[in-house]
């Protein structure tokens, strides 16, 4: 028997109490990452410093026992391995050149294995240096949602910007998502060869598009990367979070073929127990319960264990933790879990 918990829920196995680990849990809310970043300088130099890397992926693991790690990096290494001018201004978030529709022809992917290198040697030191039972999670982002920062430049409410530009350039965007795709897939197998167990392709604005669109850039391409990481690599555990796609998670999971479906707070629990007869599913507390802690956090967790935790779950919130998240709360959270 395998003693990473979430890979047997992955296989579609129910454990109780279930595996958990949060989106985002290396970061601001942990003084220890604070003082990490601080000597890394910019938030790009600690993605590519193999050292500083291992250590701020293996601190929530020291600090609260997830049952998993995530490699820490960003999705926008992408289109930073593609020269798009990404940059991280504090406060505002990531900016990059906007593309336009005549630059796509010119990118060139290729630039992407060297330019990753670093974050593929994390992944070997990580590998080394978790505990057996800890498990190893890659990722990277969904061409969709990696699309919306090129094209925009800069993250948006609605991602209007890059929806328009599918409407007014669609063989543009099916080109710019094919390359994403290709070399996203490359790079997961990249990661899984250097000893992710699993990976997650993070589409966190799955939920503006429509349902047209949706089987377009959200479906297409991942399913396009499932294929080619499975060829190389087979057997590969992938988990699809797709964020607000609400309705269209059963028809994501079908047709993607991914082994779990991340799941967001919106998501209905008699909808999210349907999904999980398909296989495992992740989620989805709301991360302001976690903020909120006391009778909000033990009501929200009690909740999913009681209508999800018959079947093959995995614990998680509904989105990245964020910097305001008390330490406190992270330890009620496991302890209302773990009992
Ligand atoms: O989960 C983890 O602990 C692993 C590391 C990880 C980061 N970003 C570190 C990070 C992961 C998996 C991501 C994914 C990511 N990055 C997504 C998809 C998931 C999501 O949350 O929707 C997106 C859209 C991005 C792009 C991105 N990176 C944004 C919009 C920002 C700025 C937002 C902010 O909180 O300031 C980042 C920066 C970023 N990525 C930070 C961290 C820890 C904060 C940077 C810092 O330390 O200053």
């Amino acid at each position: 028997m395998d003693q990473r918990k979430l890979l047997r829920v992955l296989d579609g196995e129910r454990v109780f109490p279930p595996p958990v680990w949060l989106m985002r849990q290396a970061g601001r809310y942990l003084p220890e990452y604070r003082e990490v970043r601080a000597k890394a300088g910019g938030f790009l130099d600690l993605c590519y410093d193999p050292d500083l890397a291992t250590e701020v992926t293996l601190q929530p693991i020291r600090r609260f026992g997830f049952d998993a790690a995530i490699l820490f990096s960003d999705i926008l290494v992408i289109p930073d391995a593609l020269d798009r001018g990404l940059h991280f201004v504090t406060g505002e978030g990531p900016k990059l050149t906007p593309i336009r529709e005549d630059e796509i022809g010119a990118l060139e992917p290729g630039r992407a294995e060297t330019h990753l290198a670093p974050v593929i040697a994390t992944v070997g030191r990580l590998r080394e240096e978790l505990p057996p039972e800890t498990t190893l999670i890659g990722f990277c982002g969904a061409p969709w949602t990696v699309a919306t920062y090129m094209i925009a430049g800069h993250g948006t409410p609605d991602q209007a910007p890059a929806r328009m530009f599918g409407y007014q350039h669609p063989e543009a965007m099916e080109k710019l998502l094919y390359i994403l795709a290709e070399m996203s897939a490359d790079y997961l197998i990249r990661q899984l060869t250097a000893g992710a167990d699993c990976v997650q392709i993070f589409d966190s604005w799955a939920g503006v598009l429509d349902e047209a669109s949706f089987e377009a850039y959200a479906i297409g391409p991942v399913k396009r990367m499932v294929d080619k990481v499975r060829a190389a690599v087979p057997n590969a555990k992938i988990i699809g979070f797709a964020k607000g796609a609400g309705p269209f998670l059963s028809t994501y999971r079908e047709k993607t073929g991914v082994d779990a479906v991340g799941l967001d707070w919106g998501v209905p629990m008699d909808f999210a127990k349907g999904l999980q007869k398909g296989g495992a599913i992740q989620g989805n507390l709301d991360p302001l319960r976690l903020i909120a802690g006391g009778r909000a956090l033990e009501e929200g967790v009690d909740r999913i264990l009681e209508h999800l935790s018959d079947g093959p779950l995995i614990f998680n919130l509904g989105h990245g933790i964020t910097p305001n998240a008390p330490i406190e709360h992270v330890e009620a959270l496991l302890k209302r879990i773990r009992g």
